[in-house]
């Protein structure tokens, strides 16, 4: 109903999901995940580790790895949906999505084992999802890869979306979470904490879902990352 042709809810879908508002949509909302993975990247070789995450360091070749790929994945992950970049640098999004990939297996197998080995200051519930997620996006991308070498783009590039949604899944929270990291000098933890972020994980997943189905049913609006 929301989204139908002439529709108030239709023209913010159009406008949305042109490039490079939807590029930058993405960026926003992965800008806090991505900074934190570059300063941790840059702070483990130099040992430079704030307080809050030398509890990470028991497992140090995992957390570094989960940075880097985290990095790596939320960058590619924008650049890839969009069909202009697609269709002008075929040969840049292949490798571009092979890397993409590659971060995406080394974030979830990395994730995994800093649940495993670190000691969480988490909830259950936020250590149950992780768990979920990562193996989740594990498979993703493995049917991600399956359907490109069969051939069947439509189903790679929904499970690409998926795998996006899910890797990326909590980078809205931190829009909120971390101007109080800022204001109370401590990290929010909790249960309401993990409520918020766990439901913003579903709610990121649900979006991506909605993303493959649109983008299944022919609309104009979605053509910009067709
Ligand atoms: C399915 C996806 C993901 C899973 C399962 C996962 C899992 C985890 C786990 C278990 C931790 C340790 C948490 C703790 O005990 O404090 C962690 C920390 C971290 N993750 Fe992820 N993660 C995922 C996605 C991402 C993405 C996409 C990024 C970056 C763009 C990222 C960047 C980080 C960083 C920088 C830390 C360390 C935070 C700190 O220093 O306090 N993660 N992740």
């Amino acid at each position: 109903m929301l989204n139908r042709p002439g529709s108030p809810g239709s023209a913010v879908v159009r406008r949305a999901s042109r490039p490079i508002p939807l590029a930058l949509l993405l960026a926003l909302c992965s800008f806090i995940p991505i900074m934190t993975a570059a300063t941790r990247v840059v702070q483990i070789p130099l040992g430079a580790l704030p307080e809050d995450s030398l509890r990470l360091a028991v497992s140090l070749p995992a957390f570094f790895l989960h940075a880097a790929a985290g990095l790596l994945f939320g960058l590619l992950g924008p650049l890839q949906f969009v069909r202009s970049l697609r269709g002008r640098y075929g040969a840049a999004h292949r490798w571009a999505g092979r890397a993409f990939m590659l971060a995406g297996a080394v974030l979830a197998l990395s994730g995994l084992a800093l649940l495993l080995r670190v000691e969480s200051i988490a909830t259950g519930l936020l250590d149950a999802a992780r768990g979920v997620f990562g193996v989740a996006l594990a498979l993703a991308l493995l049917l991600g890869v399956a359907s490109a070498r069969a051939r069947d783009m439509p189903r790679h590039r929904a499970w690409m979306i998926r795998a996006y949604a899910i890797g990326m899944g909590t980078g809205p929270v931190g829009l909120v979470l971390f101007p109080l990291y800022l204001i109370t000098g401590e990290p929010p933890t909790g249960v309401l904490t993990d409520v918020v972020v766990v439901g913003t994980w579903l709610s990121s997943i649900a979006l991506g879902e909605w993303v493959v189905r649109r983008l299944a049913s022919p609309q104009p609006g979605m053509a910009g990352v067709r």
